[in-house]
């Protein structure tokens, strides 16, 4: 068997399918939004591996010293053969959890992004000549066909990415992977934690403006995908923090009162000045909400690891048997 494999779950036409209904539904509400997943087109990809080497954004560097300090601990916990992996992006952290995994024969990549599922699947294939890739171009919020690998498996969820989804999405989220985990299984679940906003919003608002880039950049997919006219500069870039709700949004301000064009949707959105569209919610969690969040969809939390700086946490659940 070819140690790497591609399959496709976004049929060609879907991701098509899913923005138009997505922009149709977003932008003609009332305040607008967009889910955060139309970000990474590929040069999403690379300026959200960009935004990782900012000074400001310290989830990914928090994320990494748990996973250098707690891999071996992680990999003896799961003991897992097959590591599915969502949102996998560059798996560059993911790297230290494949070395420590010695019973791992097989790797399953899931994104919506087909350029950083390409970019990390020759990389680690180059590390790991032995293992078998099996990448999934997939959205994890719509079903998750995964190909048949032996267990134990580890689902990992790295990044805070969680915190990008909604709280009912969430639920639903966890609920869906714990219907897919077998007796054995576990999950790692990366979460960013509540600080000060200081330094929420500097993550989100760096000073060489490589967010905003990231932000501005999905009116550059809404053009490239949909015919539409959106000038990414007649919009400012806007970080805030929620601390009722706990999560930083990203928005995009109108500078002056503007219309674009969406010619594939036949739809033209009127923007008044200073209106805003939310682009992304990126919750923050405290440990006590991330236990009972996994507990009310059926996970026990077995174990908590933060950096030292209690700025971020890696948590390994199981599923609990159903009575
Ligand atoms: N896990 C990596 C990347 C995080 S960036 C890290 O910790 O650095 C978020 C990743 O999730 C991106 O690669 C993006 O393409 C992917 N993603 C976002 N929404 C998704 C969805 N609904 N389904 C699958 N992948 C998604
Ligand atoms: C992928 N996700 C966890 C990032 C976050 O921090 O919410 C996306 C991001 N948005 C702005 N900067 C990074």
């Amino acid at each position: 068997m070819s140690p790497y494999r591609l399959t496709r779950v976004l049929p060609a036409d879907a991701t098509d399918a899913a923005l138009r209904s997505d922009v149709l539904r977003g932008l003609g509400a009332a305040p607008k939004h967009l889910p955060p997943k139309w970000f990474y087109d590929a040069r999403g990809s690379d300026l959200f591996e960009e935004i990782t080497r900012l000074p400001e954004y310290y989830p990914t560097r928090a994320e990494r010293e748990i996973l250098v300090d707690r891999a071996e601990e992680i990999a003896a916990a799961a003991g897992a053969r097959t590591l599915v992996e969502l949102g996998s992006g560059s798996s560059e952290k993911t790297r230290l959890l494949l070395r420590a995994l010695r019973e791992l024969s097989v790797y399953v990549p899931v994104d919506v992004s087909e350029s950083a599922l390409a970019g990390a699947g020759r990389a680690l294939l180059a590390e790991h000549p032995d293992l078998t890739v099996h990448a999934l171009l997939a959205d994890f919020q719509h079903g998750l066909p995964l190909p048949e690998a032996p267990g134990p498996r580890l689902v990992a969820f790295l990044g805070g990415t969680i915190g990008n989804l909604l709280p009912d999405e969430r639920a639903g989220f966890l609920a869906s992977l714990r219907a897919l985990l077998r007796p054995g299984d576990t999950l790692l679940l990366g979460t960013d934690l509540v600080k000060d906003e200081e330094v929420l919003v500097a993550a989100y608002d760096d000073a060489r403006g490589v967010t905003a880039e990231f932000n501005r950049n999905v009116l550059a997919v809404l053009n490239r995908e949909l015919g539409a006219d959106f000038d990414p500069a007649d919009f400012d870039h806007v970080a805030l923090w929620d601390a009722r709700r706990e999560w930083i949004e990203m928005r995009l301000r109108a500078r002056t009162a503007l219309t674009a064009k969406i010619p594939a949707l036949d739809m033209a959105v009127s923007f008044a000045a200073g209106e805003e569209l939310r682009t992304e919610v990126s919750a923050k969690f405290r440990p006590e909400g991330v236990r009972a969040e996994l507990a009310a969809a059926g996970l026990d939390l077995r174990h908590w690891w933060t950096d030292a700086a209690g700025r971020f946490a890696l948590s390994l659940s199981t599923p609990i048997p159903a009575p």
